[in-house]
């Protein structure tokens, strides 16, 4: 920038720039005859360290917004989740950044190119293991693998090379030459994360990498990730519902509900941002007098009053020292208190106190919006890189 003003003052002219938070439009212009004229045009790229960044990102379908001014920045080399309920616009924000679809307004860069300026770079960049399984049932294994390799014009050493690195990290290396219509839906995913990986990306996207998996198959896909995130430094982006997912394996976490990012930062602070415990308590009606009356408390030993329709509990900031005080206020007022507990917060305590919903409730539209599915919406395919 300060070359093309030194350029523009040797040459007479004045340089105007617009930024937009991503990157700079200048045009470089001089008077002539009384009126401006253009000589020249300029365009750059926010350099950052950045892996991912958003700005003012929307989409709308019709008129529903499947997300709604979103702006966040992924640093290279981290874990980041965006954590949200079905419908929240996980797999939007994923479609946008993997170039699948057009964002409305706004702009995003991934591995410092942008999306719609220049899908190419962004492809050669990035893995992505979409949320349905894409890979062919009558191929075997490494059948699979050798199809991803070829479709990323990889050199066949290479990709021989890659294709057995990769078979082993995800422990499929003695079911490889089986059709993988044999696989159980665990080995299915832990071969597509292999596809992903094939060609080493800068960023790897995997939306709900998880889904439907047991606990035991969802710890080994966690390990894979957390061991590609530290030995090739790759960054991963990834979206879930499962708050225990976001909680151990992601660096930070975006919360998202109704298209909105409401909430990033470390699960660990944002589980210490609501205090040291929560309480919380059935009662047998009242509950929304027994807010009112807790909301006034003054010892300072509970914060943070507020009901929960889904678990149909209330529940305050507070820990042990606060039930006495939580009994007394439940007797002023005639109400009977069934049981109450105390806890350490959770992701999922975080997300109801950001959004005023559970995690599981709903499917992400707000009452407001009109619900218009299908039509319009692209068949997801594998972009795996170039
Ligand atoms: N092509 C489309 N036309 C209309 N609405 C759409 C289209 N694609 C997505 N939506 C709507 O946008 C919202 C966000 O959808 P999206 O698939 O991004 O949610 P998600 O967070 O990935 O949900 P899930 O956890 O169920 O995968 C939903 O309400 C969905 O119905
Ligand atoms: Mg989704």
């Amino acid at each position: 920038m300060a070359l093309a003003l030194d350029c523009a003052g040797a040459v007479g002219a004045s340089l105007t720039c617009m930024y937009d938070g991503v990157g700079a439009s200048c045009i470089l212009h001089r008077i002539q005859n009384g009126s401006s004229l253009i000589i020249g045009q300029l365009s750059t790229t926010y350099v950052s360290s950045s892996a991912i960044r958003t700005i003012h990102l929307t989409k709308t379908f019709d008129n529903f917004a499947a997300l709604r001014d979103v702006s966040f920045e992924v640093e290279s080399g981290e874990i980041f989740g965006l954590l949200g309920p079905n419908g929240a616009g996980k797999s939007t924000m994923m479609m946008i950044l993997t170039t699948l679809l057009k964002p409305t307004s706004g702009r995003a860069v991934v591995s410092g190119f942008d999306v719609v300026g220049n899908p190419g770079g962004v492809r050669r960049s990035i893995g992505y293991v979409q949320q349905d399984v894409t890979i062919d049932e009558y191929l075997t294994g490494r059948e699979n693998l050798y199809l991803q390799a070829r479709l990323s014009r990889m050199p066949k050493e290479k990709a021989a090379r890659r294709i057995d690195e990769m078979l082993h990290l995800v422990e499929i290396q003695e079911r490889q030459d089986e059709p993988t219509l044999t696989y159980s839906g665990g080995m299915r995913k832990r071969l597509e994360i292999a596809a992903g990986l094939l060609h080493m990306p800068d960023v790897l996207f995997l939306d709900e990498p998880t889904v439907g998996l047991d606990i035991q198959t969802r710890r080994k896909i966690w390990e894979y990730i957390k061991t590609v995130n530290s030995e090739y430094g790759m960054t991963v982006f990834l979206t879930t519902h499962y708050m225990e997912e976001a909680d151990n394996l992601c660096d930070r976490v975006g919360i998202i509900d109704g298209g909105k990012i409401v909430g990033i930062d470390t699960p660990a602070a944002m589980k210490e941002s609501l205090g040291g415990g929560l309480v919380s308590m059935e009662v047998d009606c009242g509950h929304l007098q027994l807010v009112e009356r807790l909301s006034k408390d003054e010892s300072g030993l509970i914060s943070d009053v507020r009901y929960d329709p889904s678990s149909e509990r209330i529940v305050t900031s507070g820990d042990a020292a606060a039930i006495p005080r939580i009994f007394q206020a439940a007797s002023d007022c005639n109400i009977t208190v069934k049981r109450i507990a105390v806890s350490t917060p959770t992701l999922d305590d975080v997300f109801l106190s950001h959004t005023g919903h559970g995690l599981r409730d709903g499917d992400g539209r707000d009452d407001g919006q009109q619900r218009r599915r299908g039509g319009g919406r692209p068949k997801r395919r594998a972009a795996r890189g170039g």
